[in-house]
């Protein structure tokens, strides 16, 4: 084995006491590739320098929670209209996603590509993939952030005051939220055009009357489990599985819609942890795991490309917000045909059109890309980043889906403002030979995991309601 291989992997932190190629446990195994060891060692020293290790498989869930999270996350219960639940937009057969450039909410009518808007709304972002949401160092959710957890206090910062700070109002609540993906779970319901109902005339009173979050959150629980004395509904499917999974609570009454967010974050980290592509083999210590192609994008990733700059550490993400001249696809979010990003969330002007790095595991199956979807395919993504202003004024949509196309902002002074927010950490000009840029693809399909491929089999065959769970 190579010297200077052994001595890079040693500076990873782990230790290989005698040779690389021959260890166990938890220390690093380089597997024999003379041919190649140039090419890896360049690699680990680009991995080092942008603070990449390997991800950390969270604690396993109590399997309890799991079912009762599945059962919740399938259940069109969970809206007002029972018409659509968390599945429609982030669905197995779309890679966690729905396949659209922006979701289509409550009234809307199938799944994935397939989607129609029928009654419909369109909402203003992107449905993101939930792989990883879950894995230890994932403290904020959403494009702009909006829901974070502090993971030392557990604090949480969320749209609902109630849940927040050291001394949360709606303590009952806020205490089953022990990570930042069950207080996420916690607000699609909340949101008319998603999950609650906009539409009259349904069977959505409960929740359409409800004056607050707390009473959407009590309104849902009566459905789910009803009462303690048995006079308001409840399905006993779901009171089996809250029993199991939650055995110390003897008293209907006392279990909260944060029972029900903790248990839909359980189901969501333990299907959907995502560690096992050639990449994280690659970090693992297997150097054949990836292809010379796949290495050499990684060294144009962490290196000419500077991609690196924003998409660093174990999950490939800063966590950070940066403007990179996207095109406005959607209805808007602050206006029509206007989505400011972090700046709703601020208030400061320099925020404006900031979205959060995403992070990059199994990024080949996430399509549609960007906050807005603007971008149907990885390949455009990629050449977005390559020279983004450029990017942006020869933008025509012309890839989206007509319904989405439509929707496309071609204003020149809002675009002009899109362009000049560029991150000043973004290279404006970026020039790869063909060969380079197939590299830079083949790394970034090295991030797949192979089980995330087909996920059909996490479809439950039903649930507790009893409504239908394959549309
Ligand atoms: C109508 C489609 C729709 C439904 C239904 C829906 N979501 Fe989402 N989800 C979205 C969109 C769009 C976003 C991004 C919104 C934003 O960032 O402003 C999102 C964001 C998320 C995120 C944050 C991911 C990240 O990386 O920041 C998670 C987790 C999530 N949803 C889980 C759920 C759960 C759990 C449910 C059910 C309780 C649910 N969603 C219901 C469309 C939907
Ligand atoms: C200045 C920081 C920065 C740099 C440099 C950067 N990115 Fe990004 N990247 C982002 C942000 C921020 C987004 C999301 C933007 C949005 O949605 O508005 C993003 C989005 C993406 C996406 C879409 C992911 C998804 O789930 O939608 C891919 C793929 C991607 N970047 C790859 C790259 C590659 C490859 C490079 C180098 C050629 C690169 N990025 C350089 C910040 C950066």
């Amino acid at each position: 084995m190579h010297r200077t291989a052994c001595a890079l992997f040693l500076t990873l932190t782990l230790v290989v006491l005698a040779g690389c190629g021959a260890a166990d446990g938890d220390r690093l195994v380089l597997v024999d590739d003379p041919a190649g060891v140039l090419l890896d060692d360049e690699v680990m020293t680009a991995l080092n320098a942008a603070g990449v290790t390997a991800l950390l498989a969270p604690a396993a869930e109590d399997p309890a929670l799991v079912e009762l999270g599945q059962a919740l996350f399938f259940d069109k219960l969970l809206s007002g209209n029972e018409n659509i639940s968390c599945a429609t937009c982030h669905h197995p057969v779309a890679g966690t996603g729905d396949a659209l450039p922006v979701s289509l909410g409550e009234g809307g009518i199938g799944l994935g590509a397939n989607r129609e808007q029928a009654a419909s709304a369109l909402i203003p972002r992107n449905a993101p993939h939930l792989f990883n949401g879950g894995v230890p160092g994932v403290d904020a959710m959403f494009w702009d952030s909006r829901v974070t957890r502090n993971a030392s206090t557990g604090e949480l910062d969320t749209p609902e005051p109630g849940l927040n700070g050291a001394a949360p109002t709606l303590l009952d609540h806020a205490a089953p939220l022990t990570s930042a993906l069950a207080a996420q779970a916690m607000f699609p319901v909340t949101s008319r055009e998603e999950m609650r109902g906009q539409i009259d005339g349904g069977n959505a009173d409960d929740l359409r009357d409800a004056a607050t979050n707390a009473d959407v959150w009590s309104a849902l629980m009566a459905r789910i489990v009803g009462t303690s004395d048995g006079t308001v509904g409840g399905f006993d499917g779901y009171r089996a599985l809250f029993d199991a999974a939650y055995p110390s609570i003897t008293n209907y009454d006392d279990l909260t819609f944060g029972h029900a967010a903790r248990a839909i974050a359980a189901f969501e980290r333990e299907t959907w942890t995502a560690l096992d592509s050639p990449f994280d083999r690659f970090l693992g210590g297997d150097a054949s795991a990836m292809s010379d192609s796949a290495k050499r994008g990684a060294k144009l990733f962490f290196g000419a490309a500077s991609c690196s700059t924003c998409h660093n550490g174990p999950f490939l993400s800063d966590f950070q917000h940066h403007a990179v001249c996207v095109p406005q696809v959607g209805p808007g979010k602050n206006a029509p045909s206007e989505d400011l990003g972090l700046s709703l969330e601020t208030g400061d002007s320099a925020d404006d059109y900031k979205f959060r790095t995403p992070t990059l595991r199994n990024v080949a199956l996430t399509a549609p890309y960007m906050h807005d979807g603007a971008f149907m395919t990885l390949e455009e993504v990629v050449r977005h980043h390559l020279d983004p202003q450029a990017s942006l004024a020869a933008y025509d949509g012309s890839l989206l889906p007509d319904l989405f196309a439509a929707t496309l902002d071609t204003d020149a002074g809002r675009n002009a403002a899109r362009a000049a927010a560029l991150s000043p950490l973004h290279p404006t000009s970026v020039v790869l030979t063909d060969d380079e840029f197939d590299d830079l693809m083949a790394f970034l399909h090295a991030l797949t995991d192979p089980s995330s491929v087909s996920l059909l089999d996490e479809v439950p065959d039903e649930v507790p309601s009893g409504l239908p769970v394959k549309d």
